[in-house]
């Protein structure tokens, strides 16, 4: 079966990254692509590299040019999807890589977003242990999908395992992210013009205020944390174009040894393909990711510091949003999971 598909938000970077993975895919068809500013326009001339949906012109953004189709990806700004979603009832497949479906709490959708608060949907992280297994098991014949915030999984999948095995405390996580400015999207922003952020490194939402931080803690409770979640979490904008290396850090939970500490990890994430724990001693560079669909992780444990260190590195674009999207996609449709994806980076 070919699966017809329809893209919203194709003239920005998350939906552009996901016609670059589907476009490679072999059981869906890319029928459909719309905007919003650029609606009227051809596809190629916002995404130039897409050389093989040449053809597509984009769309207006609405219900009716969206439905119709097997599969809906929604890739707007946070806030946008929730009107489309309520009108695509009858689509068999939603997937939003916006926030608008990520929290269960509308108390901290409220804190960080504001708005209207939608119902949440399935959280996008197959590998992502949660107590008793993976969210993998509930991805299986979802029709609604969150795709997750590209900071929020990379942070989650550090520490979920440490969490679940009750080797790292969550009660006073440290996380600090080298972050490329694509994470932002692609409308014009002072902030990130060439000019401000070449040879420089701009920390930004310091002191608890990135949006982020409510979807590590679901993530982190989900995996089994009790009591309270307590992150400090500062993301630094650095000048590559893609790609998160998050350090996250946690206090070492009672007496575990390095070997349950490292056990942990390597039983959550040894038979997984697009997340792997490197030996003992290496880190990942965000290079090693880059047009690849894995998070790719590093672990020490600081003896004198009393912490566990796990330094992660993702492509935002692909393990951060539209890989973990079609990733979700192929196991609701009971599709082999890695059809599309590649766990192999483009270097140097
Ligand atoms: N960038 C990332 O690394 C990343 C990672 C994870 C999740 N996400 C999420 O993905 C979503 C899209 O992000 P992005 O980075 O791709 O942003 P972007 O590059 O700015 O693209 C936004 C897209 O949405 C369209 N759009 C803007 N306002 C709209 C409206 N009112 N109604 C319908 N369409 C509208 C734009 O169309 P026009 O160009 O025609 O105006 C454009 O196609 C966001 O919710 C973001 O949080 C992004």
């Amino acid at each position: 079966m070919t699966y017809s598909v329809a893209v919203s938000g194709a003239s920005g970077y998350a939906g552009g990254e996901i016609l670059r993975i589907l476009a490679g895919h072999p059981d869906v068809e890319i029928r459909t692509v719309t905007a919003h500013s650029n609606a009227g326009q051809p596809l190629i001339e916002h995404q130039p590299h897409l050389r093989s949906l040449a053809h597509l012109t984009l769309q207006d953004t609405t219900p009716e040019i969206l439905s119709g189709h097997d599969v809906v990806f929604l890739a707007l700004p946070h806030g946008q999807s929730g009107q489309y979603t309520e009108a695509l009832g009858d689509t068999p497949l939603v997937i939003d890589a916006g926030a608008d479906h990520r929290l269960t709490s509308s108390d901290a959708w409220a804190a960080f977003y504001g708005g209207a608060f939608h119902d949440p949907w399935t959280y996008g992280v197959p590998e992502l242990p949660t107590a008793g297994g993976t969210q993998r098991a509930n991805l299986v014949g979802t029709r609604r999908i969150a795709a997750p915030g590209c900071n929020a999984s990379t942070v989650s999948l550090s520490l979920a395992p440490g969490v679940a095995a009750g080797v790292i405390d969550p009660g006073d996580i440290v996380s600090v992210l080298a972050v490329g400015p694509s994470g932002a999207g692609k409308s014009l922003k002072t902030n990130l013009l060439a000019s401000e952020i070449l040879g420089t490194a701009n920390p930004y939402a310091v002191g608890g205020s990135h949006r982020h931080i409510p979807e590590i803690r679901q993530a982190l409770v989900a995996a089994g944390a009790t009591g309270d979640v307590r992150i400090s979490f500062t993301p630094v904008l650095v000048p590559m174009a893609r790609g998160i290396l998050a350090t996250s850090t946690a206090p070492i939970a009672g007496d575990a040894t390095d070997a349950e500490i490292r056990g942990a990890w390597e039983a959550a994430y040894g038979d997984e393909t697009f997340v792997q724990l490197l030996p003992a001693g290496q880190f990942p560079r965000t290079a090693d990711v880059l047009g690849a669909n894995t998070a790719l992780m590093g672990l020490a444990v600081d003896r004198a510091a009393g912490r566990v260190v796990v330094v992660t590195a993702v492509d935002n674009l692909v393990k951060g949003t539209a890989g973990a999207a079609i990733q979700s996609m192929n196991i609701a449709l009971g599709l082999p999971e890695g059809t599309g994806l590649t766990v192999n980076g483009v270097a140097p």
